[in-house]
């Protein structure tokens, strides 16, 4: 069967579902998205993604193309066209069409584009031993709180990881703090607190992440929000967080072993919490 996809007020099945040449999506990566999960019918902080979507689109001088109460339903409604049962839904806000050029022509109407596809399992070698990472050294744009289209410099990461066969490259700032990966946000444990980035420019405020503080703090663990670098004493743990991998323990960065090499405690605590409470989503 075919997916129907969602392109500016049309409903369309996935192969006719094309954007005009001119759009400043392609011509410029002039836009933002977001990747929502969806279980069983149930969506994953629908609101905070469509409120983050908001922030993007907000930084960007770009009006929202209707307001978040009609993009709820559309998502809804892209769900209800598909048959899937676990689903990842996309939205994509460019600036519009328009003929090439850098300066913005105030009177473009966005462009909103809906797809969706079944939500991948991560493998379960992951969850048992533990993801492989190498880390790089940033050379994103300096918004990357804004969930921008402009992806590059994370394909471009993404494939380093991958031809060197692991599976993330963890971003690392001038100083050498490690920041977040190309589609993950990243934590460590330290002396038993669990440690990650505080939000700012240098990270997007991943959905995944701020579910795993919560679940943290509401078991008592001590959580916070710092730069840190991953020569730091006292490291047992890392682990990195997104809305289609969960929680994954990463138990070897750059070829040396994070802790003994294995998942540890506190990832295996918070991954399942985190798969508890999306259970409970599921179930709803
Ligand atoms: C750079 C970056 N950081 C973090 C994340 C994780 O965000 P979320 O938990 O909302 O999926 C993503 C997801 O795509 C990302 O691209």
């Amino acid at each position: 069967m075919q997916l129907i996809a969602y392109v500016n007020g049309n409903f369309l099945p996935l192969d006719e579902a094309t954007i005009h040449i001119e759009d400043r999506g392609f011509q410029f990566a002039d836009g933002v998205y977001e990747v929502i999960a969806c279980l069983g019918g149930n969506f994953l902080d629908l609101r905070p993604h469509l409120e983050r979507l908001n922030h993007s689109c907000r930084e960007i001088d770009i009006d929202l193309p209707c307001s978040i109460v009609d993009l709820e339903a559309l998502v809804h409604q892209i769900y209800l066209k598909n048959q899937l049962d676990d689903a990842m839904i996309y939205i994509q806000v460019t600036r519009g069409r328009a003929p090439r050029s850098h300066v913005i022509d105030p009177s473009m109407q966005p462009s909103l584009i809906l797809t969706l596809r079944a939500l991948p399992e991560p493998s379960d070698e992951k969850v048992e031993h533990g993801a492989t990472a190498i880390t790089l050294r940033d050379f994103r744009w300096g918004r990357c709180d804004i969930k921008s289209i402009a992806l590059l410099a994370s394909v471009m990461g993404k494939q380093q990881a991958v031809s060197r066969g692991v599976d993330e490259a963890f971003w690392l700032d001038d100083e050498g703090h490690a920041l977040e990966g190309c589609a993950t946000n990243l934590f460590a444990v330290i002396d038993g607190q669990l440690i990650t980035h505080p939000l700012d420019h240098h990270v997007l405020g991943g959905i995944m992440r701020e579910m795993i503080l919560r679940q943290a703090k509401a078991s008592d663990m001590t959580v916070v929000e710092r730069p840190w670098k991953l020569n730091e004493a006292g490291i047992s743990e890392c682990m990195m967080s997104s809305t289609t991998n969960a929680l994954l323990p990463v138990c070897q960065i750059d070829g040396k072993a994070i802790g003994n090499g294995s998942p540890g405690p506190v990832a295996h605590q918070l991954r399942q919490l985190v798969l508890n409470e999306l259970e409970a989503l599921r179930n709803q």
